[in-house]
Formats: structure tokens, C-alpha cells, sequence
């Protein structure tokens, strides 16, 4: 039920911070530590690489997911479009793991994917927030989201969640291997938690930030470097479903390369800045846009925020910044589809979970 918000989008979008908290809390033992059944660790830690397949949203967490099992957890990771693996299989590692990550665990494109790695013997873990879904069923392995029922075509929670059980399965496999990576995850996703109530106490904000820059255009631009380019993905996916604005998100260093052509005078380009070692770098390429005409929207991270910039996000630590930027972009596309009298939890043309190929 969606009790008194005006949409399920809005509510799912508020819910996150609870999710964050509730993830915690399942993924830990008596002692306080994190943990996962010893199974999917063993699993992981047998595989010389991981193989993620997800379709949309899910995709995109997969992306960021990438970054954690590779910089904690020290094990090559690929990340595919199921709809594209299907039938162009990359040559396989002697040993792959394979992860679905699917919210609804029912993705037709996803599922193609693990009927043909089943087949060829391989193991499977699915990422899933339906348990006894589909995928979750047809897999060896099943690790639960717990971001209770998502409604709303756009996704939501569901990304957030995803991220950080990808970040625990990330942490408990360094763990078992002895490797340090630096930082307390417990304690941080703690401070994402807060900081996501602060965001979602910022819809005013970012209501006027909608109307300013997304109210009339026919197209939108998303640009970030590293794991901010990924985020941006995510925010033109969500833009483009729910409002109809042509959105596309683009690595900063690629606008050189051809799409600096689309600029034009009023374009809006939104650019994440919440990376110390390219923040220097996307706002290069934020002056090159700027140049071109385009009308500037700069989300950054505190500490790394300037005059310029749009909108701040509290700092959190730089690896798990995914889980908060995205949260004024998911309001930004549902303010604009608000504004423009779009169906905010019903896009056209789309469907909850898509089960055919
Ligand atoms: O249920 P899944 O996570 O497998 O769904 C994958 C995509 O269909 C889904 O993320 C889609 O892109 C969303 N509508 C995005 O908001």
C-alpha cells in the first residue's frame, strides 16, 4: 500500500535509508560481524572469475557491484547485458562463477542466460528481492534483498539494495581470504543510511532543480567519470522510462569523442562529481559543455563541492558514494515526470518484470 504518498515511486525512493538499515541488520551474526552462508563464499573464493549477468537497472548496480568485488575481494569480475551474453558468450575463465543480479528473479533474458550456464555446469548465486522467484529457484545459490515489495515500474530501493548486498558479499570474501581493504562497512553503510534521510529530506531542492533544468527540454545529458559515470547510466535510465526526456548518460572523457556535437544552447547536462581523483577532471569537462551553451546541473560530494555546484551530497566513503548520488537523480526523474504529466509508477510501453526474451 502506498498510504499517503501520491505515488509508490516516491515511497519506495523514502523506504531506502530502512532498506540500508535492514540489510545490515539480516546480514550480520551474534557477534556483529557481517556474514554470509559459507557455501557462496566457498563459491566465490573457488571461482577465477565472476560473471555478472543482469538486464537495466539491475545491470547498472552490477557495474558498481564490479568495483567492490574487484577492489575488496581481489576476484576478476565481468559484468553483461543477459539479453547480449545469451548469444554472444565472451571466452569463459576455467572456473567462472556466475551472479544473476534481478530484481523480480523472472527476467526472461536473465534466465535464458542461466538455463544455458546451468547446462554448460557451471555455478550460479541470484541476487534477488522475490525469493522463490524463477531465478532464485533454477540457481545454486540465492542471496535476498530485503527491500520488500517494489512496485513501481521505475527501480528503486531495489538498485540501493542490490549495491550494498553486493558490498557485503564483497567484504566477507576478503575477510575469508585475509585481505585488508581499509574501512568498516558496517559503520559506513550506517553513515549512507543517515545520509540518505537527509536526502530524502531534500525534495524541495530538487523539485526546483527539476523544474529549472527538466521542465521543457527534449533531451538531458549524464556525465561522470568511474563509478560516477555508472551512476549517471542509472540516472538517464530513470529519467528516460518514467519522464520521456531523451536522457543518455556518457563517461566525461568520451564527449570529445562525438557527443559534444549534441550540445546545444540550454541543453542541460547533469555531472556527478563525488570522486577525488577525477574531480578535477569532470569539471574540465563540465566548463567544455558550459562553453557549448549547455545548462549546468553539478551534484557533488562534500568535500569535493564548489560555488558552482547544484547540489551537495554528505560524504560518505568514496566507494559506496553510488548508493547516495543516485538518490537526487531518482527524485529528479520523478519530479520531471510529475511536471510533465507523465504516469510516474506506470510508464508507457513498460512492464514490472519482462518475461519474455
Ligand atoms: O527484475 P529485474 O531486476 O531483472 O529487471 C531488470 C530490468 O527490467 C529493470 O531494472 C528495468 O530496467 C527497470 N524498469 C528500471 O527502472
Amino acid at each position: 500500500e502506498k498510504g499517503t504518498y501520491p505515488h509508490y515511486m516516491l515511497k519506495e525512493i523514502d523506504e531506502q535509508p530502512a532498506v540500508i538499515r535492514k540489510i545490515i541488520q539480516t546480514y550480520q551474526n551474534e557477534q556483529g560481524e557481517l556474514t554470509i552462508d559459507g557455501d557462496i563464499i566457498d563459491a566465490v573464493n573457488k571461482a577465477d572469475r565472476i560473471y555478472i549477468i543482469a538486464a537495466g537497472t539491475s545491470y547498472h548496480a552490477g557495474l558498481v557491484g564490479k568495483q567492490f568485488i574487484e577492489k575488496m575481494a581481489k576476484v576478476p569480475v565481468e559484468v553483461h547485458i543477459s539479453s547480449e551474453f545469451g548469444y554472444n558468450m565472451p571466452l569463459l575463465s576455467e572456473k567462472p562463477l556466475f551472479i544473476f543480479i534481478s530484481q523480480s528473479g523472472e527476467t526472461a533474458d536473465s534466465r535464458a542466460v542461466l538455463v544455458q550456464v546451468k547446462e554448460m555446469g557451471y555455478p550460479a548465486l541470484t541476487i534477488t528481492n522475490v525469493p522463490g522467484s524463477t531465478l532464485s529457484r533454477e540457481a545454486d545459490f540465492t542471496l535476498l534483498l530485503h527491500a520488500g515489495p517494489e512496485i513501481a515500474v521505475a527501480s528503486t530501493k531495489a538498485y540501493t539494495a542490490q549495491i550494498a548486498v553486493l558490498s557485503i558479499l564483497a567484504e566477507v570474501t576478503a575477510k575469508t581470504k585475509g585481505l585488508e581493504f581499509g574501512f568498516d562497512l558496517i559503520h559506513e553503510l550506517g553513515l549512507v543510511a543517515n545520509a540518505m534521510d537527509v536526502l530524502c529530506d531534500s525534495k524541495e531542492i530538487i523539485e526546483i532543480m527539476a523544474r529549472e533544468f527538466l521542465s521543457v527540454t527534449r533531451n538531458c545529458f549524464f556525465i561522470g567519470r568511474g563509478i560516477d559515470f555508472y551512476v549517471g547510466l542509472e540516472g538517464a535510465l530513470k529519467l528516460k522510462e518514467i519522464s520521456y526526456i531523451q536522457a543518455e548518460g556518457f563517461a566525461g572523457g568520451e564527449l570529445k569523442h562525438g557527443t559534444i556535437a549534441l550540445i546545444e544552447e540550454g541543453t542541460p547536462v547533469i555531472a556527478l562529481a563525488t570522486q577525488e581523483n577525477v574531480n578535477l577532471s569532470i569539471r574540465g569537462n563540465v566548463k567544455e559543455v558550459v562553453a557549448r551553451g549547455a545548462n549546468p546541473c553539478i551534484i557533488s560530494m562534500k568535500g569535493l563541492n564548489t560555488d558552482e555546484d547544484s547540489f551537495v551530497i554528505p560524504e560518505v566513503y568514496e566507494l559506496l558514494t553510488p548508493l547516495i548520488s543516485v538518490v537526487p537523480l531518482q527524485l529528479l526523474a520523478y519530479y520531471a515526470s510529475l511536471h510533465r504529466g507523465c504516469d510516474v509508477d506506470k510508464p508507457r510501453n513498460l512492464a514490472k518484470s519482462v518475461t519474455v526474451e
